[in-house]
Parts: structure tokens; sequence; C-alpha cells
């Protein structure tokens, strides 16, 4: 059977969403996917892939982790109440203490909610009651979500216009440079700062040695709280438990989900300290300002609670490190001089592959914009779909296409990162210039087309 005739594409065209499973066969995607395990997932045909996108950092532990599994059945059998609005939640209490336990002072307090976006909602409402300030700043390049509150402090143009007009007094500055921050805190007087500690969907971006430190200082020095977006690079996913802590520097409210429940539960969190948390809902007249109906469910926080252990018992941290650099290292020592490929960069497991002219390609001299246009349009898209059919699953970068993103669980083997190291070098062996890429693209466009974008 086609995968655009698969009964869960048909249904899912109808009922949710047309364009997005007609773009699939476009882009050559279309794949119906039924069952995950580990790294490893399957189609409807029986297919098996490796997982390098890995939920976009949510399923650091591998999918469907059985002693994670197991948990969830025995708390499902234990007949807890799973909500506990008019007492203390004995779920959300275990977890906050959990992660208050990991994290340096003085981060300790826990807002919980259930996506990425309200915990960074919770991170920007927190620093208006807390500083009594309304201005915000984030990066150009930035991804927080796509609410109205986090689509204001939204990097990328394309998805924030639409919506507009968005929240008043939202200011973006280039990220890494802390002299435009400095420029922006003085000129505005925002309440927060709000920054990813490197740029996931902003095609894997590291800031500059020092930046989030000396960002922080300038924060410091004119009362604005720094608040820490690592919804898609906490929980190990970098090399360390969070990514801040190669920084050397704590945040003032720093924001988790994805990976948080191990992939099982929708579950985020801003945690904050004391002081900062009593400035904005301490008292009787404040301390229900900020709630959610499933925030700090029991289902959701024993999923982050055996998440939290189960990283720690398999040294999750210490395996992505490890992971991570024979990744980076395999990565660059096949593409070392590569004609399209500029940078591949990264850390932990988070590693990006820029394509785009190089001083080694001829065509990227005379004309390094026509080379940029066809890695942006078409490059990234085209080798992770190479990928695909050779059984790996990748994606670029959402507001990057010319970055591919290789994000797989923490659990990935050495053996299984030499596999993606020799798919990726023997795809790009084929495109050393642009021309055969374009043919390519075109070809198969011309089959997809004459299909009626069937797949
Ligand atoms: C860095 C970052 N922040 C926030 C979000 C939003 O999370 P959610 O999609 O759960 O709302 C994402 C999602 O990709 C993200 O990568």
């Amino acid at each position: 059977m086609k995968q655009s005739e698969h009964p869960v594409s048909q249904t899912y065209a109808k009922y949710i969403n047309p364009s997005f499973i007609q773009l699939l066969g476009v882009l050559g995607y279309g794949r119906v996917f039924v069952r995950a395990s580990d790294v490893w997932l399957w189609d409807s045909e029986g297919r098996r892939y490796l997982d390098c996108l890995a939920g976009f950092g949510s399923v650091n532990l591998g999918h469907n982790h059985p002693a994670l599994i197991a948990r969830l059945h025995q708390l499902l059998d234990e007949q807890v109440l799973h909500f506990c609005h008019t007492g203390p939640a004995a779920g959300a209490a275990a977890l906050a203490e959990a992660l208050a336990k990991r994290l340096a002072a003085p981060l300790e307090m826990s807002l919980f909610a259930s996506s990425g976006a309200e915990a960074v909602e919770a991170g920007l409402k927190l620093a208006r009651a807390a500083t009594g300030r309304s201005d915000f700043v984030s990066c150009d390049g930035g991804f927080h979500g796509t609410t109205l509150g986090t689509l204001s402090v939204m990097g990328a143009e394309r998805l924030r216009q639409p919506f507009e007009p968005l929240l008043a007094g939202c200011h973006r500055v280039p990220f890494g440079d802390l002299d435009a921050l400095d420029r922006a805190l003085k000129a505005h007087k925002p309440a927060a700062f709000l920054v990813e500690p490197l740029q996931a969907e902003g095609g894997v971006i590291l800031p500059p040695p020092g930046y989030l430190r000396a960002a922080q200082e300038l924060c410091r020095a004119r009362g604005t709280l720094l608040v820490l977006d690592e919804i898609q690079t906490g929980l190990g996913r970098t090399g360390t438990l969070f990514a801040h802590e190669a920084e050397g520097f704590v945040p003032d409210v720093l924001c988790l989900a994805k990976a948080l429940s191990g992939g099982l539960a929708a579950m985020s969190v801003a945690v904050t300290s004391r002081a900062l948390f009593d400035k904005a809902y301490g008292g009787a007249g404040r301390f229900d300002l900020h709630s959610s109906t499933y925030q700090g469910n029991a289902f959701a926080c024993a999923a982050a609670l055996r998440t939290l252990e189960l990283i720690d018992e398999e040294d999750l941290v210490a395996r992505s490190a490890r992971q991570g650099a024979r990744l980076l290292d395999g990565l660059r020592a096949r593409l070392r001089g590569h004609p399209l490929v500029k940078e591949v960069r990264g850390r932990g497991l988070l590693v990006g592959i820029e394509f785009g002219p190089t001083g080694s390609s001829w065509l990227g001299k005379l004309a390094p914009s026509l080379v940029d246009k066809v890695s942006e349009g078409m490059f990234g898209q085209w080798v992770a779909v190479r990928l695909l059919e050779a059984g790996i699953l990748a994606q670029p970068a959402s507001s990057r296409w010319n970055v591919l993103r290789l994000e797989p669980p923490l659990t990935i083997s050495d053996e299984d990162i030499d596999t993606v190291v020799d798919a990726v070098g023997a795809i790009l062996d084929d495109y050393r210039s642009i021309a055969p890429i374009v043919a390519d693209v075109t070809r198969r466009a011309g089959a997809q087309w004459r299909g009626g974008w069937q797949y």
C-alpha cells in the first residue's frame, strides 16, 4: 500500500492537517511510523529506521524505555489521585525536590506545566511579576514555542508574522552579541532576557565562549532576569545534565520540557529561586496567579521522576558527551574538505552539519549566494530524504534548512554512530557540487508530480 493511502495518513489529512500530509509527499518523507523501541523506529511496511531526531530532543532515554514503562504501569495500578488541586500533590513535591537536588542553588522552586511553550510563558510571567517591568529581550534565531506569548519572543519571522501584533515591548538582539544585549538592556530595562544556551532550531548555533556568563552579569547589573530555555538542550542532551553547567553560571529561571518525562508524558517546568518566587507569587493574594489544570499531575510527575533516575542509573550524561564526541569527530574527519560542507558543529548529541559555499568549491567562490540559496532551499532537506531512504531519520533545523541536525537518543551505540557517519559521508560523496543535487531533486519532484504526489 502507498503510504499516502494508509488509513492514518488519510484520516490525519481529513481531520487534522491536509497540507502537512501533502508536504510529506512533496518533500519525500512519506512514512507512517507505527512502532518505536530505543533508537529504532518501524514504519507500516516493516522498514526499520535509526532515529536521529528523537522527537526533537524529547526521547533522550530512547523510545519506550522498559523501566519507565514499568514505573508507569505500577503507578496506574496504584490508583493514586491524579489531580490534587485542593491539597499538596505527592508526585509534584517529589519531582520538585529531585530537580532542586540536581540544580545549583538558588534554583529550587518549580512551576510545572505541560508544554515547553508553557514553561517559557511561566518564566516570562514570573519575570514580569517579580520585577514589575514589562519588556522582554530575546535573540534572533531563538525558538521558544508557538503560543502568543512565546511567539512574541520568537526569532523566526515566518512563524511570527501571521499572528502580529503580538506582545508589545519585545526586542531582539543577535545571539552571541554582548554589546547589542547591553544596549538593549539599557534602552528597554526589560523584565527578562530569554535565551537558549545553544540554538537548536536556529541551526545548532553555539555562542562565543563566556557569552552566557557575561550576559548574566550584564542582566544582574541592569536588574533584568536571565530566563534560560533548556527545553531542547537539557537532561543530558549536550553532554552535561544541563547545558548551562558547562558555561559556569546559574540562570534566574530555567525552563525544561521535552526529555523531562522520558518522551512518555507532557511535562514541563520553570525552576527559579525562592526569592524570585516569593516576589512573584508569595502571599495569599498571589499564590494562585499562575496555574494550569494538568500541572504536576501524577502520571507526568512519575514519568519525570523515573526519567531523572534513569539518566543517573544509566550514566546517560557521560554517554552523551562520549557519543557526541564520536559523532562530531567522525563527521569532521569524514567530511573534511567537502566543497559544500561549511561546518560540522555541536555539543554532546546535538550536532549540526551546515551546508553552503566554501573556499574549496569553484562555484562557491564564483557565486556564493547561488550555492547558499540551493543549500537553504533544498540541500538539507534532500540529504535528510536520502538518509531516510538509507534507514536513518534526521531533519534540518526548523529555521535553517541548510543545517542538518543530528540528535539521536543518548543511548545510541558506537556502531550506530559509525553507521550514521558512513551514511552521511556516502550521500555527500554524491554531491560535491550543486548540479547533481538540483538534477536529483528535479528528477524526483518530476516523478512525484507525475504520480499525483502519492507516495
Ligand atoms: C528551545 C525550545 N524552546 C521551546 C520549545 C517549545 O516547546 P513545546 O513545543 O513543547 O511547546 C521548543 C520546541 O521545539 C524548543 O526547542
